[in-house]
């Protein structure tokens, strides 16, 4: 029976000032995802490793991405599902988002590409959809597009791959608390004043026009958040210590990654990446919170097989 083995990596949504609108994909961190093709037409969550999480398929986030895809094929096949986790639930580096996209790219891969990747976001948004209860697809196109993308519109979806300076370097702070994004977003108010959304969407298009002209001072200034940060941040604690020692250690941009309670710095150097990983990790070893820092380039080709 055939066999499919991908690698998708994690992700770091909203990149500061898009809020579900941009995300990004990280090198080196992902799950892995293998499915193999049954005789029957069964799903079978064979195989979980690296987290605790639900095998009965309408309770997992690939079950849920996975039936979306089929119930668009019109042939009916059956597959046995390992999971990884190499992406822990509950970090803000898109655990859900990364088992998602893997699952869809694995099963395209296995139906012999049958979907385009728009297609697959829209199918991976559904375990989004279980797993957070609002979809949103900035986690899911990062990890399916690779490199920078733009969520225009999720319906209908719209995304939009950005040009980006190819020596950006990504420092992850991942304090060892969970945050669940369905509970991070519904402390957020369900509106926002006018200044605020004038902030906001100023800061994301130059975000945007700072990656495709290589700007870093603009992409530095840009990496603001007057909407999610000011509330997120409460639970993470030494949140605004964190960020003001990683910007003095050369961050040009810090914030929240997705939901939290990881935290993202960018820097266009790696010796500056590794001074910010060791601040950080000073910062929380110090104060007793166990804490996992990584230095990752961004991916630029998104979920992967694995031959
Ligand atoms: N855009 C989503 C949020 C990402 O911030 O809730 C969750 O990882």
């Amino acid at each position: 029976m055939r066999k499919v083995k991908v690698f998708a990596p994690a992700t770091v949504a909203n990149v500061g000032c898009g809020f579900d609108v941009m995300g990004l994909a990280l090198e080196g961190i992902g799950d892995e995802i293998t499915i193999t093709q049954r005789a029957d037409s069964k799903i079978v969550i064979s195989k979980i490793t690296g987290a605790d999480l639900p095998y009965d398929p309408n309770n997992n986030v690939v079950g849920a991405a996975l039936k979306a895809l089929l119930a668009e094929h019109d042939q009916a096949i059956g597959v046995d599902i390992e999971i990884d986790k190499k992406v822990m639930p509950g970090s803000g580096l898109g655990s859900s988002a990364s088992s998602s996209a893997g699952i869809v790219v694995a099963a395209n891969i296995l139906l012999g590409n049958p979907f385009s990747k728009n297609d697959l976001v829209r199918f991976a948004m559904e375990g989004e959809r279980l797993a957070s209860k609002k979809p949103h697809a900035d986690n899911v196109a990062a990890s399916i597009y690779g490199g920078f993308v733009l969520i225009r519109s999720i319906s209908p979806l719209d995304i939009i791959p950005i040009n980006y300076p190819d020596n950006l370097v990504i420092t992850i702070a991942h304090p060892q608390i969970e945050v669940k994004t369905a509970e991070a977003k519904k402390m957020l108010k369900e509106s926002v004043r006018l200044d605020d959304a004038i902030t906001q969407w100023g800061n994301t298009a130059g975000l945007v026009a700072g990656l495709m002209k290589g700007d870093y001072d603009l992409i530095g200034r840009s990496i603001m958040d007057v909407v999610a940060e000011p509330i997120r941040s409460l639970l993470i604690p030494f949140y605004h210590e964190a960020k003001q020692k990683a910007r003095e250690a050369g961050a040009i941009g810090f914030n929240i990654s997705g939901s939290g309670p990881a935290m993202f710095a960018i820097t266009n150097d790696l010796g500056k990446a590794e001074k910010i990983k060791s601040v950080l990790h000073h910062i929380y070893e110090s104060n007793g919170i166990p804490i996992n820092c990584y230095i990752s380039g961004i991916s630029s080709g998104g979920v992967s097989e694995k031959i």
